[in-house]
């Protein structure tokens, strides 16, 4: 018996040091109203000398020691990947105003162990130890490539596993950068099996240039206007004009401008969403508005803001969840750091792009052999899905099956029967392009159960029509 406890004290103290870290392990979690099935861990990975960023792990409730790693990481940038865990396909969602956490049951950790990271420093509960927040691109997909050794380190379980990329927005820049970092490590790395990139900013000049007739065939914008930007701006050919260089051309500029303010009451994650939003905040939607017209120098938006703000846009439960004084603790945050953010301002404006296409990376990853996935909700407009449609033809792929056909629809398996869930293009180079239909910018937070289906399909080399059987 004696022999038998001191057995166990070894091989539990044994086990202690190969696996994860006690210390980051989040016991006691405020406002839970379920008791979770699977373990999650919250702290902080080394990514530069100066920089730390927040990591927080939800580990698979089905084989945590078997299935794959899942890094996701939200865009901006400047914004946090923690309102993909609370806000789209993490386990954890926040409601009435961040007093108690639902669970999420079309959660990806339902089959994956999950890694939000909140990237780069400065962002969420992240931060840097000399406060200079200015970085660019190639610095973002180091600090990331850097923080994820540490976590291999943390976590060394997880070396040697499946690993995927996913992310949505400003991480189609993110994501490409990082995966041929890693694709260069095949020591540390050598199960990277691909990536998935949902409505990314692939090719940012081709999002304007897709954006006016976007709007146009959803009915926001005249014909005179579309017509005067045709016949003065575009040499009559809409489809083939560079309307992102007439952003600084005098004679197009308020022409295109007043065309894009089609959207002006509507939101343009979502042109069928019912809900305001406030632009003045820095909740993500009014965010990366902004910086993408600060890009381009566009004036601020006139907005037409409702003035008693209705249930569905009462949009702040995260952040007030996020700074509870109790919820920061349980999750290890130091008790230094300013109150989290959804996007940071001060990363969002001195953020340097220097990517405004990923095709090289895209080319990289092909050539690797890696499975790629952009997926878009058809609705959104901040980066819709004819620019990423746009960017995969640019790369001349073959189109697999028949060809010169419209898009192939896939489906969606509920309670009420089966649905198309949207359209795929499948190219040769493992290349997929799936559209998920009715959806914005938030696929997951939009569309939940069809995202769940589809990113577990990807993972799992089975057709996206294929209900999820765990
Ligand atoms: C801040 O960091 C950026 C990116 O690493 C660097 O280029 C810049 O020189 C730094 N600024 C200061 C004041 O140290
Ligand atoms: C959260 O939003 C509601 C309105 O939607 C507002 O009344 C409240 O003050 C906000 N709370 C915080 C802490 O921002
Ligand atoms: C695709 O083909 C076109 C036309 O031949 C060419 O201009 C373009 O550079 C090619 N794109 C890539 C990514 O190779």
């Amino acid at each position: 018996m004696k022999l038998l406890s001191i057995l166990f004290i070894f091989v539990s103290s044994y086990s202690f040091c190969l696996a994860a870290p006690a210390t980051d392990k989040v016991n006691d979690l405020p406002g839970l109203t379920f008791t979770p099935d699977f373990f999650h861990y919250s702290g902080y990975l080394r990514a530069w000398t100066d920089k730390y960023l927040h990591y927080w792990l939800t580990e698979s409730s089905r084989a945590p020691t078997q299935d794959p790693l899942v890094l996701w990481l939200n865009g901006g940038p400047g914004c946090s990947s923690l309102d993909g865990l609370i806000e789209e396909l993490g386990p954890f969602h926040v409601k009435d105003f961040g007093n108690s956490i639902y669970y999420n049951e079309y959660a990806w950790n339902k089959f994956a162990n999950v890694l939000f990271l909140e990237s780069p420093a400065g962002v969420g509960y992240s931060y840097s130890t000399n406060f200079n927040l200015t970085v660019s691109d190639d610095e973002v997909s180091l600090h990331n490539y850097m923080a994820l050794l540490d976590f291999l380190s943390k976590f060394p379980e997880y070396k040697g596993r499946d690993f995927w990329i996913t992310g949505e927005s400003y991480a189609g820049v993110y994501i490409p950068t990082l995966a041929v970092r890693i694709l260069n490590d095949k020591k540390n790395f050598p199960n990277f099996k691909g990536v998935a990139i949902g409505n990314g900013a692939l090719n940012f000049p081709n999002n304007y240039n897709t954006m006016v007739p976007f709007y146009y065939y959803h009915a926001l914008v005249r014909d005179d206007l579309y017509n005067d930007i045709a016949r003065n701006c575009c040499n009559n050919n809409i489809g083939t004009c560079d309307i992102y260089s007439k952003f600084f051309d005098p004679n197009c500029r308020d022409k295109v401008i007043n065309a894009l303010d089609g959207t002006n009451e509507l939101n343009m994650y979502n042109l069928y969403d019912v809900c305001y939003y406030n632009p003045t905040t820095n909740l993500k939607k009014a965010f990366i508005e902004r910086q993408m017209r600060i890009a381009v120098g566009l004036p601020a938006r006139k907005h037409n803001a409702a003035t008693t703000v209705p249930l569905c846009a009462q949009t702040n439960n995260t952040h007030v969840y996020l700074n509870r004084a109790d919820v920061r603790k349980s999750l290890h945050i130091p008790s230094s750091l300013p109150a989290w953010e959804e996007c940071s301002d001060q990363v969002g404006k001195n953020y340097v792009v220097t990517h405004f296409n990923v095709i090289p990376e895209f080319q990289t990853m092909i050539a690797a052999g890696i499975k790629i996935l952009v997926y878009n909700g058809d609705v959104d407009t901040a980066c819709n899905s004819i620019m990423n449609q746009q960017f995969l033809t640019s790369l001349n792929l073959t189109v697999l099956g028949e060809q010169e056909k419209v898009n192939e629809a896939w489906h969606y398996s509920g309670q009420t029967g089966t649905a198309v869930a949207g359209f795929q293009t499948k190219f040769a180079g493992n290349v997929d392009f799936l559209t998920v239909r009715g959806s914005g910018h938030f696929v997951p937070e939009d569309k939940p159960k069809e995202s769940q289906q589809m990113i577990f399909n990807f993972i799992n080399n089975k057709d996206y029509s294929t209900p999820i059987q765990l």
